[in-house]
């Protein structure tokens, strides 16, 4: 492998979706402290397409995705410089109200993270908070969200039963309906099969198959399997950089980058 890292910018956008951009990521550089995390990231993420972030540990997909909601706004001693845009409007621009980002970028972890409440709670507590109290507009939030993340049939007998008794693939369904509940524009989803079976990781890669269209979707793996069945684009880092970005198809049988290769190919990782 040659060690010299590719420093010509790659294109930054691929194949357009018929629906445009739905994030645009500019010159993007992120400090932690003094240290550099990300350089000179240029990304623009089609709308209702799968975009899959994928390279070794530590090459900043995790960092990446977080500033696409801001949240490493509290990590301490952050720093950014460049642009990241939702439909024209810079994300860390002045007087952005960074809970209404976050509705618009609902997010899916790694470990499932249900709230320790009831399966209905889990999902209407967000609308609670904003100050819906109206049963019919709760009830049919509930439905619809429970239905588009596929965990309705499982759980519209239990909704009131806590959250905690779902096997670890339902709460991870639970979390998707929690994140489509505010009826977001993009989903991040950083390695969210990764605690999961193989038939639990499956039913979640029908999901996002299903989910995709209505919503656009950001998705970090460490599966090169994952990223190509179910990601339109792939994004390939690597410390720090982004090395190459195109459509999976290409990326994974003729990407045009030796070190790309290499990581696809499970040369290294
Ligand atoms: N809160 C933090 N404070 C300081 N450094 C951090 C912080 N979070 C991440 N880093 C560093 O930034 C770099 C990128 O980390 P990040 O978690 O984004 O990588 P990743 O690609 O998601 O890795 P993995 O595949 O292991 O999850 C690493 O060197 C990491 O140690
Ligand atoms: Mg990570």
């Amino acid at each position: 492998m040659n060690d010299t890292i590719e420093f010509e910018p790659t294109a930054y956008h691929v194949k357009k979706s018929n629906q445009g951009p739905a994030l645009d990521i500019r010159d993007f550089n992120l400090w932690y402290g003094e240290t550099q995390a990300l350089y000179d990231n240029n990304l623009e993420i089609q709308k209702g397409q799968v975009t899959a972030l994928i390279g070794p540990s530590g090459c900043g997909k995790s960092t990446l995705l977080r500033c696409l909601n801001r949240m490493n706004d509290l990590v301490d001693g952050l720093r950014i410089e460049g642009q990241i845009t939702v439909d024209g409007f810079d994300i860390y621009g002045r007087g952005v109200d960074v809970i209404a980002l976050r509705k618009r970028m609902g997010m899916v972890f790694q470990k499932p993270n249900p709230f320790a409440m009831s399966i209905y709670d889990n999902i209407t507590y967000p609308l609670r908070v904003d100050g819906v109290t109206k049963k019919s507009i709760l009830d049919e939030t509930v439905e619809r969200a429970l239905q588009q993340a596929a965990l309705w049939k499982e759980a519209k007998d239990r909704l009131h039963d806590s959250a905690l008794g779902l096997s670890g693939g339902q709460q991870q369904r639970l979390c998707i309906a929690r994140a489509v509940a505010s009826d977001p524009e993009v989903l991040l989803m950083d390695e969210p099969c990764s605690a999961l079976d193989p038939i639990a990781t499956a039913r979640i890669e029908e999901l996002i198959e299903e989910l995709k269209g209505t919503y656009s979707i950001v998705m970090v793996t460490h599966s090169m399997a994952q990223a190509a069945r179910v990601s339109d684009n792939t994004a390939f880092m690597y410390l720090g950089r982004l090395i190459e970005y195109g459509d999976t198809d290409t990326i994974f049988t003729n990407p045009q980058r030796p070190r790309t290769n290499d990581y696809v190919t499970g040369r290294f990782g």
